[in-house]
């Protein structure tokens, strides 16, 4: 109904509006006014949080991209080896797995069955599993040894937004708990990192009050065959989740691609006027990436495409190659995605509301896939 909708057309814009708080809840008590973090729910001993010689993140879908981006947080912050597998591939290729593994399964539903039969086989071989949830009791959480809930609220459209934003919290909080248990020597980036995180909620919302020229952006984009989403570091997973929010919603031919495989293939498919949305990292710190993507955006669009440039505020060096230009805050370049990704739901939902699309129930999709 209407009233359950908060006044929105769709449940996927009410969701979209509710990520600043959905953020900020999930924050809430976890980071302490001293930059520690309390994660009383990780019902795992300490000495086996120390005792880990791997993580291996497995999920389905949005919650596989919030792995992606896991990775390049957990290992940069915490030095542990960290996979991230398609939870419906994990078991059937007898991956190694021991006691001292940590597996973390990320599900919004907690009942998604490939990540279920994935979690229980890692079990099975003496691995601890700890889940991202956001569905209290579920069968994930239930069947692990600990869990930490992103506390997104109810989410309602097959298409995830506020959880995603929520288990990508989730996942830098598990990885600066694990360096703070493992006496991580780090530098003076975390405390930046941990302050900034700890202000993403404010971000998100700067970020949503900016989105009209991505409407009308998507809006005029409603005939176009094919869209091409790249992106480096932690943005080469927000590209590949801006390309699935387009599948799923606006039926079209979408893909994400790492930008410096651009060379190896991709580019063949440039043509004129085709639509490619970048995701450039910040050119703080980071540069040598930063020009390299300066570099693919030339390429592309000296070979037709319009380009839509994804960019953090104050970053000149993008603005003769962008057709379009969003900006995004300035954040530490791990946190990235939690600013990169809202444009790319919104032109996404947008986009699928010009072509007529129901953006709530999406065509073949389910909300929560119960069979393997
Ligand atoms: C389905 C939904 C996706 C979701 C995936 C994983 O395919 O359509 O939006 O990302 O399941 O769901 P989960 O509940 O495990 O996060």
């Amino acid at each position: 109904s209407a009233a359950e909708k908060g006044g929105y057309d769709y449940f996927m814009l009410k969701e979209i509006a509710e990520q600043p708080k959905a953020v900020a809840d999930t924050l809430l008590g976890r980071i302490g006014a001293d930059g520690r973090l309390t994660l009383d729910e990780i019902r795992i001993p300490d000495r086996a949080l120390r005792e880990a010689d791997k993580i291996v993140i497995v999920g389905c879908g949005t919650a596989f991209h919030a792995g992606l981006i896991a990775k390049y947080a957990i290992e940069h912050w915490t030095r542990i080896p960290c996979e991230v597998e398609l939870a419906s591939e994990f078991r059937y290729r007898d991956p190694i797995l021991d006691r001292r593994t940590l597996v973390v399964a990320i599900s919004q539903s907690g009942e998604t069955m490939d990540t279920l039969m994935a979690l229980r086989h890692a079990r099975e071989q003496g691995s601890r599993v700890l889940a991202i949830c956001n569905t209290n009791g579920s069968t994930i959480p239930r069947e692990s040894d600990a869990v930490l809930y992103t506390h997104a609220g109810p989410e309602v459209a097959v298409a995830s937004t506020k959880a995603f934003l929520t288990q990508l919290v989730a996942c830098y909080l598990v990885a600066l708990y694990l360096g703070q248990v493992r006496q991580t020597k780090w530098g003076d980036e975390i405390g930046a990192v941990v302050r900034q995180l700890a202000d993403s909620g404010r971000l998100v919302e700067q970020v949503l009050h900016t989105m009209e020229p991505v409407r009308e952006l998507a809006r005029s984009l409603a005939d176009a065959r094919s869209v091409l989403f790249l992106g480096r570091h932690v943005g080469y997973p927000v590209a590949l989740e801006g390309a699935l929010k387009l599948k799923e919603l606006a039926y079209m031919h979408a893909e994400g691609f790492a930008a410096g495989e651009l060379k190896h293939g991709p580019i063949a498919l440039i043509e004129d006027g085709l639509p490619v949305v970048v995701v450039v990292p910040s050119p703080q710190g980071r540069s040598v990436l930063h020009d390299k993507i300066v570099s693919n955006i030339q390429e592309v669009r000296a070979r037709g495409a319009r380009t839509i440039v994804v960019a953090e505020e104050g970053d000149t060096a993008v603005e003769p190659y962008a057709d379009h230009l969003i900006r995004v805050p300035a954040v530490p370049t791990l946190l990235q995605p939690l600013v990169a990704t809202v444009p790319l739901q919104v032109f996404a939902c947008e986009l699928a509301t010009a072509k007529g699309h129901e953006v709530d129930q999406p065509r073949n999709l389910a909300k929560s896939v119960t069979v393997e």
